[in-house]
């Protein structure tokens, strides 16, 4: 397991987080950080994205990637601002190769048998599992994990504090994403308090 995967594997959880305005970034990482989760997968579904992962990456304390990676150019984007893994919705070649250039860790969505082989093909043993609850939820997830041994899974989307022991109790779940402890609102509105205190509520559903 890359080092970056065992320290997601170690936090378990991943806030996969829409900023709109990069000057809310570091507020945004510190409620991470005092909520006791220093990580966070910062989607490409803004134009903030890259500037939010350099403003966290400069700060050293937490450990962020880049979300909804749909292209080279923005892999090559989210690498230069200091990402250190990459998630994809989905699985494409051409985004995974250019992470392996890199040497920046892929996370590509694969729900059924073919995609996870075709992941394996390119060379992973980690993917996302998403949309975990429309595709099947942690049941799928087990039944995949039958014939793919040794691969790991990052189940997210429809995740939240009332499903997520089901996912964590996989043996072959290394971590869980999901938006519920960071809102867009929150942060937009810059609540960052309370995305702290939504943040500490799910590290302790974690330690339990
Ligand atoms: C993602 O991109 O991973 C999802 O939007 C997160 O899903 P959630 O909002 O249901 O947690």
């Amino acid at each position: 397991m890359s080092d970056i995967l065992q320290r997601l594997a170690a936090h378990r959880l991943v806030p996969v987080v829409v900023i709109d305005d990069a000057a809310h970034a570091d507020a945004l990482a510190q409620a991470l950080v005092d909520g006791g989760l220093p990580v966070a997968e910062v989607t490409f579904r803004t134009a903030a994205a890259a500037e939010a992962i350099r403003v966290i990456a400069a700060r050293g304390d937490v450990l962020v990637g880049a979300g909804t990676v749909l292209t080279p150019q923005q892999v090559d984007q989210a690498v230069a601002a200091g990402a250190s893994y990459v998630v994809s919705p989905g699985l494409s070649r051409a985004v995974v190769e250019r992470c392996q250039e890199h040497g920046v860790l892929a996370l590509p969505g694969a729900v059924t048998a073919t995609e996870v082989q075709a992941a394996l093909e390119l060379g992973l043993t980690t993917v996302k599992f998403f949309p975990a609850g429309t595709s099947g939820g942690a049941k799928a997830v087990a039944a995949l994990a039958a014939p793919f041994g040794d691969v790991g899974f990052v189940p997210t989307g429809g995740i939240g504090p009332g499903n997520l022991a089901e996912y964590l109790a996989l043996p072959s779940v290394r971590a869980v994403g999901g938006s519920w402890m960071v809102p867009r609102d929150l942060i937009r509105g810059g609540d960052l308090d309370a995305v702290r205190d939504l943040t500490a509520e799910a590290v302790s559903l974690v330690a339990h």
